[in-house]
């Protein structure tokens, strides 16, 4: 009924981070993600290179993208908003450039300063320049379902913009629920529309869980065909510019998810906890993740 093999991207060093009151160091970072890239993980995001007045705690992004260790069998990828993001990370180091916008107006106005028309043009240099330089491209769409300030969000208006970023030549698209309102109908009703008009690989579905329903949207997910899904460790993150937006779905949720499934994902578990304990402690706080929580008080 699903595939046999779920893709895991970690994005807890940029999606998780990038929304924490308490700053990692740079060297925490680097030790950080140098664990992460030794789990089997396949695609860990390490930063992002937006504006650092924006997103102070990510304002280290190039020094993170210098030092850290490359493991042969791991993505690094960055998130990236404009040209100048795009130098910065070509420089410091990428494999994949996340560029992103919303599907809401509102919400794609106050996270990066310009209507969605405004966007396409820079985000399709954005794409045009990364591909010439050989990099992996995803397009990640936000507020599918929700917007935090329009409210629902029309399907036809996801498509509109998935549209526009395959034809600007994105490899695949990250669909984001940005702020966790999400349950499994409106999954279907998403999907059932996004596959109707392309196919299924292309496709990744982002999950926040600030309702506890991403486990249930993504196990929906995986009946629709889908096989990649980003998270992060613990359930670290959120939006900085969506208000209410709780972190990602947890990683190690998911991989407890999946490997009771069967399914798999070629994760090691214990080293995947020892990378969460890691930034639990740096962090001094405990994250939402249930299974971390449980594994922590054996
Ligand atoms: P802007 O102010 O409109 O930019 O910001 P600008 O092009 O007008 O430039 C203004 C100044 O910023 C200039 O400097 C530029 O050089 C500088 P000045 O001449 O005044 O000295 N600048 C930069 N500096 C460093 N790095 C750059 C950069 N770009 C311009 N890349 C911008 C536009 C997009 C940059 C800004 O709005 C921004 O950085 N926004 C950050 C948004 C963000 O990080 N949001 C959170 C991530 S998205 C998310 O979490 C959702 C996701 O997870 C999916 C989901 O959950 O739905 C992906
Ligand atoms: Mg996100």
């Amino acid at each position: 009924r699903w595939s046999e093999f779920v893709q895991i991207k970690e994005v807890g060093p940029r999606d998780g981070l990038q929304n924490e009151k308490q700053w990692l160091s740079t060297s925490d970072k680097v030790h950080w993600i140098n664990t992460l890239s030794e789990s089997g993980l396949t695609e860990i995001e390490y930063s992002s290179f937006v504006h650092p007045k924006w997103v102070p705690a990510l304002a280290d992004a190039h020094e993170v993208g210098r030092r850290i260790k490359r493991y042969p069998n791991v993505r690094y990828s960055a998130l990236i908003p404009n040209m100048k993001g795009l130098e910065l990370a070509l420089d410091a180091g990428i494999d994949g450039a996340s560029v992103f916008m919303s599907s809401s107006e509102t919400h794609n106005q106050k996270n990066i300063n310009k209507s969605i028309d405004e966007t396409y043009p820079v985000l399709e240099e954005v794409i045009h320049e990364a591909k010439e330089a050989g990099k992996h491209v995803t397009g990640y769409v936000s507020t599918v379902f929700d917007c935090p300030y329009e409210g629902k969000v029309n399907p036809e208006q996801v498509l509109r913009v998935c549209d526009r970023l395959l034809d600007a030549g994105v490899d695949d698209l990250s669909l984001g629920d940005t702020i966790g309102t999400a349950v499994p109908a409106q999954v279907d009703q998403l999907l059932g529309k996004m596959l109707k008009n392309f196919p299924g690989e292309k496709l990744i579905m982002h999950f926040h869980d600030t309702r506890g329903m991403a486990i249930a949207n993504i196990m929906r997910s995986m009946e629709h065909g889908i096989a990649r899904f980003d998270s992060s460790i613990g359930g670290l993150g959120g939006c900085p510019f969506a208000p209410g937006a709780a972190g990602n779905v947890a990683t190690n949720d998911v991989l407890y998810l999946l490997n009771g499934l069967g399914i798999k994902t070629g994760i090691d578990e214990n080293k995947l906890q020892e990378a969460a304990l890691y930034i639990q402690s740096k962090l001094g706080k405990s994250l939402p993740s249930k299974s971390l929580a449980y594994v922590a008080s054996q």
